[in-house]
């Protein structure tokens, strides 16, 4: 899985190249077709430095060009552009990097390393820094990973306190080698980390060069120390006052802000967790060397050192806690053991000075060593699951200067390893890819750097161990002697040279001290060392301070080129077990400025860090290869056979296709998976050809899928139409089968209860009754009578409602009563009680009272009324002999009736006297008024015609108030014409109204049938009256 993972890196890394080439130069130099060219790769990075993009990839290798200004792509917005993307997609970045590294580290659960790399000033610390940062905000995040992060960000600040420096080239120059571990647990979780440091550059502690500092924590304690701390540590607050501080002129540093990192320091420490008595012990110490600096010796009469009784030895005193005694024999004497004795021997001036010079470097190397110490203490992950790492190694690239010492000399063997690793890494993945496809391994023409680091470290033969040998060696070893040694061991040696053994022309350019090494990355011409140098420094006051440190005397101790030979053993062990990641950093010009591109310094650099080497082991053999499914799924669309789809196996599609395409034989190899093209340009003429293709195809595509889609959705919609209606019918459905269900229920219901509605009350009929008894009420309702004599009009009700229909006609018919009675005047009520007698006189007695009945009763018929008030009407008087008529009114008063013609009275009758009042009951207007005859002078009875006949014998009735003396008569009336003399009047029917004397003698009336016949009981009659009105 691994190897496929790395295939398939290598893959994207070709495919991204492609697709980003037309853009400011070339992402990858491995694409560059003039890859052996110094100068293709120069203009490349110069075109894409000039457009601020700083970063381009050799393969999976970073090469990053130091900006010198903010470019505002470190942001948290890019970061998360580039979290989880793959490596080739966007454009070079140090997050890409970063990210892909995590990555493949958390799918392949394996370590791995990111070697940065370049000279001082490069941007390596950045960069480290920027892939620390990445981690610290894409990793997942709880309280505790919190903490441990915080952890590994603020070792920073602390170890750049006390392992930077301004220098000439960088104000922070890192003077140590760094390699930290990240350690990862399986969900990727950032829970410890590990530091190593190398080489840290003691000799600045006592030393430094005009415009450059000694590590910022001096400056940082002097400037931002709390008075308290520095009266305790018996400091002045001023830079000058120390000797050690002021060597190189320039303790201030515009870009620096010793104050401000003071504060970021003491708080990283406490976060870090360091106790307070150990910053105590820490500040300390670094006092101490300050203290030490300012030391200064004074030669006694032999010419020995002496110290004067200067104050600084009692704060060394006190601040290393060693007694003032120690101290000032160790500063002045050297310790030789002879056998069992320990003889003291004393010190010129210049050899203390050398001393004093050596402690403070002693000390300060061990202070440091021991920070980074209690630094792995605090970042310690305890737990014992298994956890992956990335290890980020910042390291100085190759330094070749004019005069080269033994500290370039180290620098640049430690490249030398760093080189051969990377031969070796990629060359061993390189050839396992190969087997694996069982394609013939083509050696490549590449430099294996191998002999040069066999030459610096073979044992015995190599020039650490003649170095060795020649530092331990009893008797006078001199510088010279080793330079001899040298020669008579590496001579013939190709890639080692000195004066002697160098050819004329070479010659010249060497000294007679130096010697010149051929490191793969260049001729670098080293000083012979100082052998006093290597050898390691006893000093008792260091045995003092670190005690339990001090290697084993009797072991045969070892040089510092033995030492550094072993840790960077150490730390190839450490890198070969690890997946390598290379960023190489640049500067582009010396004087730290924006957008200055210096051509000569950067091709330098792009010798010294290898670029050329790395891009053609890149490159050996070919420069690019792909899965056949991936390749064939790219680029069928070139061939038709392949397009659109391949029928047989991917190989054999590939085949087809290249052939199409029309590659040479010696231009690709088909692998068991893979097609291996040999040179970019071969890929770049079919990516053309491709993009072509995809312009026509894209379009078709596009026509297609466009169609497609709307068919798609007019399918999709229709698909929905049909749904919906199916849903809304089979809804519409269930409804109309429940309503028909129901209504079966309720004309079921209906029919039983209609069938059982006469039995006595039960559950089949209970409810239709109940909706007969309201549909009747209802019924009823809407169409009650208007009126009381409205007597048809009353709904006939089912049997069950008889009874109570008979009640509400009752009731209804007494409400409409009541409410007219209610209505009436009083005058209308006289009126009424009026006709009511006239009723039960004439009612069904006599022919025409129902005319009658119409007609309301006045109070006078006369039309000039007389002073008697009751009632007045005009009538015909019959003459009781011979019946002539003769116009009278008859008028009431209270006691009598008169008959009046003219004002003249005529005839009075006493009401007294009225026997009676008859009538027919015909429809004629007569009516004979009996009167009581004692004397024969009165007249007889009165024979009367009178048009309001029901009027005024009601009238009569009233003011006479006379009950039942009206009698209605068939046939003849008898009446006495005077007294003992009798008359009559015969009422009879005819075809018209006639009165005439008969010849028997009598009034014959004849009087007019009425054809109108009143069924009318009384109450009704009432109501027809009232009618009228
Ligand atoms: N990516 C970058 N962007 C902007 N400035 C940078 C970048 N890398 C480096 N620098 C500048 O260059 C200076 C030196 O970088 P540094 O990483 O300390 O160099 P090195 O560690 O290689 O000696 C930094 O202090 C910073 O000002
Ligand atoms: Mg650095």
């Amino acid at each position: 899985a691994s190897l496929e993972e790395r295939c398939n890196r290598i893959l994207r890394d070709m495919e991204g190249s492609l697709t980003a080439r037309d853009r400011v130069g070339i992402q990858d130099f491995v694409l560059l077709d003039a890859y052996t060219s110094e100068s293709a790769v120069l203009d490349n990075l110069r075109k894409r430095f000039n457009e601020n993009l700083i970063y381009t990839y050799i393969g999976t290798l970073l090469v990053s060009v130091n900006p010198y200004k903010e470019l505002g792509i470190y942001t948290k917005k890019q970061m998360d552009i580039y979290m989880g993307v793959n490596f080739f997609e966007l454009p070079p970045h140090i997050y890409a990097l970063a990210d892909n590294v995590y990555r493949t580290m958390l799918t392949e659960t394996n370590n791995h390393f990111i070697l940065i790399s370049g000279e001082s000033g490069a941007g390596k610390t950045e960069a480290s820094k920027k892939i620390l940062q990445f981690y610290a905000v894409s990793c997942p995040s709880t309280k505790l990973l919190d903490n441990v992060r915080d952890r590994l960000l603020l070792s920073n600040p602390v170890l750049e306190a006390f392992g930077n420096a301004k220098t000439l080239k960088n104000d922070n120059s890192s003077r140590f080698g760094k390699y930290m571990d990240i350690q990862f647990d399986h969900m990727g979780g950032a829970v410890g980390g590990h530091i190593l440091s190398y080489l840290l550059e003691k000799s600045r502690v006592v030393h430094q060069n005009h415009g450059e500092r000694s590590f910022h924590i001096f400056y940082q304690l002097v400037e931002g120390g709390e008075e308290d701390l520095l009266r305790w540590l018996g400091l002045e607050r001023n830079c000058q006052c120390y000797s050690y501080l002021v060597q190189g002129e320039c303790a201030k540093v515009s870009s620096v802000n010793d104050k401000s990192d003071w504060k970021t320091v003491r708080k990283a420490l406490s976060v870090i967790e360091f106790s307070e008595s150990n910053i105590e012990s820490l500040f300390a110490i670094i006092a101490s060397v300050l203290h030490l600096g300012n030391v200064t010796f004074v030669a006694d009469s032999q010419g020995y050192a002496t110290l004067n009784n200067s104050p600084e030895i009692h704060w060394l005193s006190k601040l290393l806690g060693i007694p003032a005694q120690v101290i000032q024999v160790g500063l002045t004497h050297r310790k030789i053991e002879a056998r069992s004795e320990e003889v003291l021997s004393p010190f010129t001036v210049d050899q203390a000075v050398y001393a004093k010079d050596a402690l403070a470097k002693a000390i300060y190397g061990r202070t440091f060593t021991w920070l980074v110490n209690e630094l792995n203490e605090s970042l310690a992950n305890k737990d014992s699951s298994r956890k992956t790492v990335i290890g980020l190694l910042d390291i100085y690239g190759f330094e070749v200067f004019s005069v080269n010492s033994f500290e370039q000399f180290c620098i640049n063997y430690c490249n030398e390893k760093l080189q051969q690793l990377f031969i070796q890494l990629t060359l061993k993945s390189e050839q396992e890819e190969y087997e694996m496809e069982g394609i013939e391994w083509e050696s490549v023409p590449y430099f294996n750097n191998k002999i040069i680091c066999d030459l610096v470290e073979a044992k015995f033969k190599g020039i650490i161990s003649v170095l060795d040998e020649e530092c331990l060696r009893p008797g006078e070893a001199t510088d010279m002697t080793f330079l001899e040694k040298l020669e008579e061991k590496m001579g013939g040696h190709a890639h080692f040279v000195t004066h002697k053994l160098a050819d004329q022309k070479t010659r010249k350019t060497l000294e007679r001290g130096d010697f010149r090494l051929l490191h793969y990355a260049g001729e670098v011409t080293y000083k012979i060392f100082h052998l006093q140098v290597m050898r390691q420094s006893k000093n008792a006051i260091v045995k003092h301070c670190f005690p339990s440190t001090e290697p084993d005397s009797k072991k045969r101790p070892e040089t510092v080129a033995t030492q550094f030979k072993s840790s960077l053993v150490g730390l190839t062990e450490i890198l070969m077990s690890k997946e390598p990641w290379y960023v190489r950093c640049m500067k582009p010009n010396e004087g730290k400025k924006p957008g200055l591109f210096d051509d000569v310094l950067v091709r330098h650099q792009v010798k010294y860090l290898g670029l050329m080497e790395h891009l053609r082991v890149r490159r050996a053999g070919f420069a690019y290869r792909r899965r056949y499914e991936i390749f064939l799924q790219r680029y069928k669309p070139l061939c038709p056979d392949t397009w659109p789809n391949w029928k047989g196996t991917a190989a054999e599609g590939v085949e087809c296709l290249v052939k199409h395409l029309g590659y040479k034989p010696d231009e690709y190899k088909m692998g068991r998976t893979k097609i291996f093209i040999r040179h970019p340009r071969t890929l770049f003429a079919t990516e053309d050809a491709f993009e072509v293709c995809k312009h026509e195809l894209a379009t078709r595509i596009q026509a297609k899928y466009k169609g497609y889609r709307v068919k798609g959705d007019y399918m999709r919609q229709r698909q929905a139409a049909t749904k919906i209606e199916t849903c809304w019918r089979g809804m519409k459905a269930r409804r109309e089968r429940e309503k028909r269900a129901w209504a079966v229920k309720v004309i079921k219901r209906f029919i039983k209860g209609f069938m059982t509605r006469n039995q006595p009350a039960c559950v089949d009929n209970t409810e239709y009754l109940a909706f007969v008894r309201q549909n009747y009420l209802t019924r009823l309702k809407e169409n009650l009578p208007k009126t009381v004599v409205d007597k048809n009009t009353w709904l006939t009700p089912p049997p069950i409602m008889q009874e109570a229909s008979q009640m509400l006609r009752k009731l209804y018919t007494r409400h409409m009563v009541r409410r007219y009675v209610q209505g009436i005047m009083t005058e209308r009520k006289a009126q009424l009680q009026i006709k009511g007698l006239t009723s039960s006189i004439f009612k069904g007695t006599k022919e025409n009272y129902p005319h009658s009945v119409g007609i309301p009763f006045v109070d006078t018929r006369i039309s000039k009324p007389h002073t008697f008030p009751q009632y007045s009407v005009p009538v015909v008087k019959y003459d009781r002999n011979g019946f002539r008529p003769r116009f009278r009114q008859l008028i009431y008063t209270g006691s009598a009736a008169y008959l009046v013609e003219e004002a003249k009275i005529k005839q009075r009758v006493e009401f007294n006297n009225l026997k009676g009042v008859s009538v027919s009951t015909l429809s004629d207007n007569f009516l004979i008024l009996h009167v009581q005859c004692e004397d024969i002078k009165q007249k007889g009875d009165l024979v009367l015609q009178c048009d309001y006949l029901f009027e005024a014998l009601t009238k009569l009735c009233l003011v006479a108030n006379k009950h039942n003396f009206i009698k209605v008569v068939q046939g003849s009336v008898k009446f006495d014409i005077q007294p003992g003399r009798e008359g009559f009047v015969d009422f009879k029917s005819g075809q018209e109204t006639m009165i005439y004397r008969a010849k028997n003698g009598h009034l014959m009336v004849v009087s007019m049938k009425l054809k109108t016949v009143w069924p009318f009981n009384s109450q009704n009659e009432q109501i027809h009256f009232l009618n009228y009105y």
